[in-house]
């Protein structure tokens, strides 16, 4: 069975080809509605959180957050909250999914960079919400992402990835492009785009829901915020408790080589001092001085 597994296994290549595909297909098929959401990052940024987040927000008035048979507590986020390149056109089956039975307001996932994604999305009053995440701290969980789902054949070292990495070579990369690409649509269009950081959305999680909320034009009410909404979703949505959930221990993969599980590994921030040489911290920070110098980010 597992040589069986391994021989149907897709190379790097084949894989890398799929993504194309499923971007293009979502270029020319996605027919954005005036209220869809859109949530996108780079990957390890902090996504599965917010997907959970945006959907308990925007959907607590059919989902009291507080419930036992809340849809989080059975669905990991990735499978409420498809995303359009793997899920909806990138399916190993090239089924395209159907999209008429996804209640409104739809919410969907993405990597895509912001200048590729589909016209009706950038011609529509869709909203979008991007969060980025510290690339010291990003590229380390990206790190032990692959060590955790490639086969031992297929890994490569720390420093082989690192320099992938400063040279933008990466999935929906170079981060500073993809990164830099929302944080301009913010600034020009801050009612379409809403740009969040991991590490304000941890360290003050409460101020940053009442934000999206606005945003989505969904503003918690007086009553939701002192009858204890906000906490419900903090806790329903909390590192601990997504981690703990049985579908996310050992659920399906959202993704056909991705075990919901390796989605949550620590959840912290400044874990890269762990593992960065003096020389590595040297170099990603010049990275960074020199691709972010002309925007308001810092990191
Ligand atoms: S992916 O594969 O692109 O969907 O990954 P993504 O969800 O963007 O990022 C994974 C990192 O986010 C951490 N994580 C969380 N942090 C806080 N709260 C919650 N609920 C949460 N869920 C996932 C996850 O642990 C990864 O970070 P690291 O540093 O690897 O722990």
């Amino acid at each position: 069975r597992k040589e069986e597994e391994e021989a149907a296994a897709l190379s790097e290549e084949e894989k890398l080809s799929l993504k194309v595909q499923a971007t293009i297909s979502f270029q020319k098929h996605f027919q954005a509605k005036h209220n869809d959401i859109i949530i996108a990052s780079l990957p390890k940024s902090g996504i599965t959180w917010l997907k959970a987040l945006a959907f308990a927000i925007v959907k607590r008035h059919s989902f009291v957050p507080s419930s036992q048979n809340h849809p989080l507590l059975n669905s990991n986020s990735h499978s409420i909250v498809p995303y359009f390149e793997y899920n909806i056109y990138g399916g190993e089956d090239h089924v395209v999914h159907d999209l008429s039975t996804i209640s409104e307001p739809r919410i969907f996932g993405t990597h895509i960079p912001f200048p590729s994604l589909s016209h009706s999305i950038h011609n529509s009053n869709c909203k979008i919400i991007y969060i980025c995440r510290n690339p010291f701290d990003a590229f380390i969980s990206h790190w032990h992402f692959f060590k955790t789902i490639l086969p031992s054949s297929e890994t490569f070292t720390l420093e082989e990835a690192f320099e992938w990495y400063c040279e933008g070579t990466h999935f929906f990369g170079p981060f500073w492009s993809n990164i830099l690409g929302y944080w301009k649509a913010s600034k020009g269009t801050p009612n379409k785009v809403l740009l969040l950081k991991y590490e304000e959305l941890k360290a003050n999680t409460n101020f940053e829901l009442k934000k999206i909320a606005q945003f989505l034009d969904c503003p918690f009410s007086e009553e939701e915020e002192s009858g204890g909404v906000i906490d419900s979703i903090i806790e329903l949505c909390s590192f601990k408790k997504m981690k703990e959930l049985e579908i996310n221990k050992s659920g399906i993969g959202h993704v056909h080589f991705v075990e919901n599980k390796h989605l949550f590994r620590k959840g912290e921030i400044g874990d890269w001092v762990n593992y960065f040489s003096p020389s590595m911290t040297e170099k990603l920070s010049k990275v960074i001085e020199e691709k972010f110098g002309g925007s308001d980010l810092s990191f």
